[in-house]
């Protein structure tokens, strides 16, 4: 059992008690979906007393009670406590299940990127459309989107470290991103041809509508279903499943497996499903 540190934690600056915790994880579940470990406390914690001193509030109960009324502190609340760790090229052999669908499949219309972070996926995405099609003017529309309203911004704005690229070969490196110069040494920024390919926006999977239009050809869903309970993911899996074409693909995260969701998905590839409607 994790024991979580009370008021009496001389080296905090705020008193954080359970009861606390419990409210931030609830409302974190109720608000977004995301199911936080009680071994998340401290950076629940750390992440949020920012938000306190920035507000210059006194107290987690004062704090709460802000988040609850306010929709701006709510959007606060969100983007402090989800985790956001993505890199260009991650799990590489969806991209190359990618480039396969689209040369058998070039009638494939509209690629969603269900929790695109600060962009690296969905600019990975675009960078295979745009190989395939041998140019950025595609027939293929690229919808990215996040609950997060701060990495939307970074993803936007296409702007990375250097060191973010490195393992993407020379070729692409040079066709896709241009190199910061002077102030901007050290950083990257994707082209704006491969930055126009993808569209973002907010949206939260567990809410009751998508702005996204079905048919879709591919699902990009991979390393957000592990933050919400199964029933979520349930649901999330079975409304995604039900937007896609019958060829279309469904691309999941490392860590999750819906192999036994035979009445809804079959596996095709390494966390790759295809529906089976
Ligand atoms: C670990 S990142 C995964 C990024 C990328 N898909 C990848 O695999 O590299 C998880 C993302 O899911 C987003 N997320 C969490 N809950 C969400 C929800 N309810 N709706 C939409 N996005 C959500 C987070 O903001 C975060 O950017």
């Amino acid at each position: 059992m994790t024991t979580v540190l009370s008021s009496r934690d001389s080296t905090r600056e705020f008193a954080f008690e359970k009861a606390d915790f419990h409210k931030v994880q609830n409302m974190l579940f109720k608000k977004a979906g995301i199911k936080l470990s009680d071994a998340k406390e401290a950076m629940v914690y750390s992440r949020l007393a920012r938000r306190i001193r920035a507000l210059q509030l006194t107290s987690f109960n004062d704090y709460l009670g802000v988040v609850d009324k306010s929709e701006p502190e709510l959007e606060q609340f969100i983007n402090a406590l989800t985790t956001n760790l993505t890199s260009f090229f991650r799990e590489p052999h969806h991209f190359t299940a990618l480039a396969e669908h689209l040369k058998q499949h070039p009638e494939v219309t509209t690629i969603w990127c269900a929790a695109s972070s600060t962009g690296e996926e969905p600019y990975s995405i675009a960078m295979v459309v745009a190989e395939a099609f041998g140019s950025f003017k595609t027939p293929v529309k690229i919808i990215a989107s996040d609950i997060d309203s701060k990495v939307l911004q970074k993803a936007k704005a296409g702007i990375y470290p250097l060191a973010s690229i490195a393992k993407i070969p020379v070729q692409r490196q040079k066709q896709f991103f241009h190199k910061g110069k002077g102030a901007n040494e050290g950083k990257v920024k994707v082209v704006d041809e491969l930055r126009h390919m993808v569209q973002f926006k907010k949206l939260n999977l567990t809410d009751a509508k998508w702005d996204v239009k079905g048919p879709l050809d591919i699902i990009f869903c991979r390393n957000v279903m592990i933050y919400f309970d199964k029933p979520t993911q349930l649901n999330v899996l079975q409304r995604m499943v039900g937007m896609l074409k019958p060829a279309g693909l469904y691309m999941a995260g490392h860590s999750e497996n819906f192999n036994m969701c035979t009445n809804l998905v079959r596996p095709v590839g390494k966390t790759i499903y295809r529906p089976v409607h």
